[in-house]
């Protein structure tokens, strides 16, 4: 939780304040008890969701003649001075008042008087949270959808620029076959635009409005749900009163989604960390997203992309918590449901972090004096390339050379492994031998081999869909900046 943007508890506690629902109870909650049921400390983040949501249900309730035109004038007057203290950093929270519903409720009674108490007519606090709930989590995943564009720009932007940069290729992390690095951070990029289709169709779901259910059976006021649902921007109502205050499924599908999403930036990190370590050497992160050691003046720590790394535990964590929580809750709404909060607010922050700290290691900027584009990772393309050359990179060149000469694969495979063997003795690359030398591993071996053995040769041969010829990369994103628009 950002400590600057907490608001701070109300030191106004206690007789001052009996809870709101205390008429049927014969003795106020124990402290702890009202610490253990209380959702303020963490639910006052929904603050100008669940204002919003007010002053579309009292415009409602106005319409439909259940509230006087005073009353609905009255409240948005009260609500837009309560969301201007939240921005401010103004809105302070009482434990009394158990969670942000009823804090707001009370803040706009002292502020207008009966219209405030008028104002949860034909509602309840279940269908409200469920109703915050999705207006915060649907801004939520409108943040984290442009975060991942300027995460994917960056990565298109750098795969254009290395389109025909050689490294190896790793298959068991065992150099197998030349690839360029554009073409590796083109794979990045598409597992980051399978994260965005999946929060779009997820967000499809979350877009209902649960307003109307009540506390679970409905309203026998007159209300119009539809036009709340307009008035906030969903797609349309939940359909069953029962359903839409109890399940939380929307939420652990977003998880699940962020869940996935971590797991690609995992992946991710984990390939930087192993690209960064001297004995790699391909890449160098600028200094700003690493740290150094207390003891050893030497190193250079990736310290970014291990956190990523590390914070996608919490992220299963979360979709656990969840998944858990729903499980064996009978309908309609049940206090369990509280706490689907925390672990979605540290998703989303988690989330949100994630991906800006993603766009700017691996963005770029134009230098001003220059007026040229500077990439915030340094890519060494001399190291990959001896890398490659290393890794005898070209093998399965030879082997469909020889195939295509006419030998059976499994044949061509064997006398290859033995060209290796021999190079790999004599310390150098397949390309290094000389003809004489190639052809006692196969007579088929003829001069036009060189072109071949090459890594440029063996890059441009792949050149099909998908395939990692740099004139492949080009098209591939000139795709992908045509898809982001
Ligand atoms: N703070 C509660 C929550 O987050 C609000 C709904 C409480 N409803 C109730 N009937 N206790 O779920």
């Amino acid at each position: 939780m950002r400590q600057a943007e907490t608001p701070t508890a109300d030191p106004v506690q206690s007789e001052a304040n009996p809870a709101v629902w205390s008429g049927r109870f014969s003795e106020p909650v124990s402290e702890r008890v009202k610490r253990y049921t209380a959702s303020i400390p963490f639910d006052w983040r929904l603050a100008p969701f669940d204002i919003q949501g007010s002053l579309a249900h009292a415009a409602m309730l106005q319409h439909v003649g259940v509230l006087s035109a005073q009353d609905l004038a009255d409240i948005r007057r009260g609500l837009g001075e309560i969301l201007v203290d939240f921005e401010n950093g103004r809105f302070t929270w009482n434990l009394d008042d158990e969670d942000i519903h009823f804090n707001i409720e009370r803040a706009l009674t002292r502020k207008v008087g009966d219209a405030g108490k008028r104002l949860h007519t034909g509602r309840s606090r279940n269908d409200q949270v469920a109703t915050d709930v999705r207006l915060w989590l649907r801004d939520a995943i409108d943040r984290i959808l442009e975060l991942n564009i300027q995460a994917r720009r960056a990565l298109i932007d750098l795969a254009e620029h290395h389109a025909a940069t050689v490294m190896p290729g790793f298959t068991h992390l065992q150099a197998a076959q030349p690839v360029t690095f554009g073409h590796h951070m083109l794979a990045w990029q598409e597992m980051l635009t399978r994260d965005h289709e999946r929060l779009v169709d997820c967000r499809r779901r979350v877009n209902r409005l649960p307003l109307g259910a009540a506390a679970l059976a409905g309203t026998s006021f007159p209300i119009d749900r539809e036009m709340v649902a307009r008035e906030l921007g969903f797609d349309g109502v939940c359909e069953n009163s029962l359903d839409a205050v109890s399940d939380r499924d929307f939420a652990i599908e977003f998880l699940a989604a962020g869940a996935l999403i971590m797991t690609h930036f995992s992946r991710m990190a984990e390939e930087l960390v192993i690209w960064m370590t001297p004995r790699f050497g391909f890449i160098d992160l600028a200094d700003r997203f690493c740290t150094g050691s207390s003891i050893m003046p030497q190193k250079k720590n990736p310290d970014v992309p291990e956190l990523m790394r590390g914070k996608t535990g919490r992220m299963n964590g979360h979709l656990i918590s969840l998944l858990t929580l729903m499980k064996g809750q009978p309908l309609a709404y049940n206090k369990d449901n509280q706490e689907d909060k925390e672990p979605l607010f540290d998703a989303v922050d988690t989330l949100v972090d994630t991906l800006a700290i993603f766009a700017e290691m691996m963005g770029s900027h134009i230098d001003e004096q220059t007026g040229k584009r500077v990439f915030h990772v340094t890519v060494k393309a001399e190291r990959m390339r001896q890398a490659a050359v290393e890794g005898f990179a070209t093998a399965t060149d030879l082997a469909d050379y020889l195939v295509k000469k006419g030998l059976p694969f499994r044949e061509a495979h064997e006398a290859v492994a033995r060209a290796v063997r021999a190079a790999e003795q004599k310390g150098c690359d397949l390309a290094d031998l000389s003809l004489i030398e190639l052809q006692a591993f196969s007579p088929l071996v003829e001069a036009d081999i060189y072109a071949v053995l090459t890594l440029e040769g063996s890059l441009a041969a792949r050149d099909h869909l998908g395939g990692t010829a740099p004139n492949q990369v080009r098209a591939a994103v000139a795709r992908a900046r045509a898809r982001l628009g």
